[in-house]
């Protein structure tokens, strides 16, 4: 049975996320959607409330688990018994930074794969820098985050705070 990853900040989960989870969860039989918690950079959400904003869209999904990890992904997925990385591959501007993480991911287990899937077109703007940048100067982010999440993200950085 192949266990996959999909990692990631989630900070919070967009509809870019949302739609690698929907088509991986197709392709593997297994989905592990792992935060992480990175005592280093200074996250929007707390991991808790990543964790809940997550757990909240993959309910419907059977085969499709939210979990979290800090320190190496590598020793990680090794740890949860998965042999695939899953990344969203948005633009050009994604590879160059995704392709050193795979490389460097391989030199440390050879055995465990990351393999990319072409962000939906719709998505391909989509970050969740982004949303957070055009909620805090009263744009609408409606479109680009699930409705559970749309609500959180106006409660966190919303214009209506400033
Ligand atoms: O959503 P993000 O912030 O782009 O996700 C990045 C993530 C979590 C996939 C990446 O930072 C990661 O794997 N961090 C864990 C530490 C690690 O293993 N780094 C790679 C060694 S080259």
């Amino acid at each position: 049975m192949s266990k996959v990853i999909y990692p990631g900040s989630f900070d919070p989960v967009t509809n870019g996320h949302l739609d690698i989870i929907d088509r991986a969860s197709k392709v593997f039989e297994h989905l592990i959607v792992a935060v992480l918690e990175n005592p280093r950079k200074q996250a929007s959400f707390s991991l808790e409330e990543r964790v809940d904003m997550l757990n909240s869209i993959v309910f419907p999904y059977t085969n499709v688990e939210v979990d979290c990890f800090r320190g190496l992904l590598i020793e990680y997925a090794q740890k949860r018994g998965a042999n695939i990385i899953i990344k969203g591959l948005r633009a050009v501007s994604d590879f160059e930074f995704e392709f050193q993480m795979a490389l460097a991911n391989r030199k440390l287990n050879c055995n465990i794969e990351t393999m990319f899937m072409m962000t939906n077109n719709m998505y391909s703007f989509i970050s969740s820098s982004i949303v957070k940048e055009v909620a805090s100067f009263g744009g609408d982010i409606r479109d680009m985050v699930p409705p559970q999440v749309y609500s959180k993200v106006m409660d966190k950085v919303g214009a209506s705070r400033y």
